[in-house]
């Protein structure tokens, strides 16, 4: 009989699960049984500071438990795909934190192992649950602002950490992974268009990851993209995008500020009023705003989440999706490596395995 619950357990004490756990809790047909860790102790202090029933002190342990049909995997980048097998091996289902994986090979291998065992594996890359994420691609498709021409975004802040994982170059660290996987992704998701060719530089720190990281990409829409995400910058965050007939600027395109709001603003051209040489400071423009208050998209992935486990809902992001995304980034980093364009859709396993 198909589940009516799903009953979630956490693999990791991770900090990124203070977002999930309020909006496990707060999704109806949602039951958060457990959570697990390396450390039996650490698993016990964080249940108890949770209020989680069940606790495991290793993540094989929790994958044993029949209770649980769903795991939210909030490992570092590089365990991901190792992990989200050994799940789908178990039987349960995942929401994998972003990036799903480092290869492409590695994201072959978890849609085969979710096939094979009849699970879900889907990417918790959040900013695709937003409404306003949504409502960009709908804008776009409807031609709001004529063809894209050009696609801009920022995603930086000061990492001061030097334990963080994200500084690990053998963990999947880097600005590239951490914070220009949104950029990637909105970009293709906001063109329902793939990237044909990409270059890329990056400014590499000591620990051999990519502290900043700017690319440019061509999409098949023929619309250009240009990013940069850093560790190393004054915290921002925007996106804007140019289009033949209009513009559109978005002040929190990928992050989530629980209880702040996002703002899009649409400025479309209007008709000439008079002309003039270059018919330049003559035309009328009007501007939308639209103003996203006191939205949790944690909350919309978890509830989508549950949907496609009980309901049988179509993941919002599929693996094959998710697949691209993860070969723009490689054909990214091996573009600023060897200082030449890529085309993300020739990779070849090999050179996944190399980035
Ligand atoms: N969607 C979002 O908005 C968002 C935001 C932030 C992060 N993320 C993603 O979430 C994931 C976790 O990020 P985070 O910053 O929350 O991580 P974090 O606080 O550093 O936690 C990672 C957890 O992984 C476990 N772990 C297993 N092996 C480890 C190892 N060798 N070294 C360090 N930790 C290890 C640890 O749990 P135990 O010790 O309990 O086993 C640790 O608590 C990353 O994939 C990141 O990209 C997503």
């Amino acid at each position: 009989m198909a589940a009516q619950q799903a009953c979630w357990g956490l693999l990791s004490t991770a900090r990124i699960n203070e977002r999930l756990i309020p909006a496990i809790r707060a999704s109806e047909r949602s039951e958060l049984l457990a959570v697990a860790s390396r450390s039996k102790a650490k698993a016990q202090a964080y249940a108890q500071q949770w209020d989680i029933p069940q606790t495991y002190g290793t993540y094989e342990q929790m994958l044993a438990d029949p209770a649980i049909n769903v795991v939210y995997l909030s490992l570092p980048n590089h365990l991901h795909a190792e992990w989200a097998i050994k799940c789908t091996e178990a039987g349960k289902h995942v929401l994998c934190e972003k990036p799903i994986a480092l290869t492409t090979a590695e994201v072959a291998r978890m849609a085969q192992a979710a096939e094979k065992n009849g699970v879900i594996i889907q990417e918790a890359a959040m900013m695709r649950f937003h409404p306003q994420t949504q409502y960009l691609r709908e804008l776009v498709a409807n031609g709001s602002i004529g063809e894209v021409r050009l696609i801009r975004g920022v995603f930086t802040f000061t990492l001061e950490n030097p334990g963080d994982i994200r500084l690990d170059v053998n963990m999947g660290g880097g600005s590239l992974w951490d914070l220009g996987s949104y950029c990637v992704s909105f970009a293709r998701t906001v063109l329902q268009a793939e990237p044909i060719e990409v270059s890329a530089y990056h400014v590499g720190g000591d620990t051999g990851v990519d502290l900043s990281f700017t690319a440019q990409m061509q999409f098949s829409t023929g619309t250009l993209v240009h990013f940069f995400s850093s560790f190393q910058s004054f915290a921002h965050i925007e996106a804007d995008l140019l289009g033949a007939q209009g513009r559109v600027y978005a002040d929190i395109p990928w992050a989530n500020h629980i209880g702040a709001s996002a703002n899009v603003w649409v400025t479309r051209s209007g008709a000439i009023e008079e002309t003039s040489t270059f018919s330049d400071s003559m035309e009328s423009h009007t501007t939308d705003t639209k103003i996203y208050e006191n939205i949790n998209a944690y909350q919309s992935e978890v509830d989508s989440m549950v949907e496609s486990v009980l309901d049988g809902g179509e993941p919002v992001i599929s693996l094959a999706d998710s697949w691209r995304n993860v070969a723009t980034i490689v054909a990214l980093h091996e573009s600023a490596r060897t200082g030449k364009p890529v085309c993300p859709l020739k990779l070849t396993d090999e050179l996944t395995r190399r980035c």
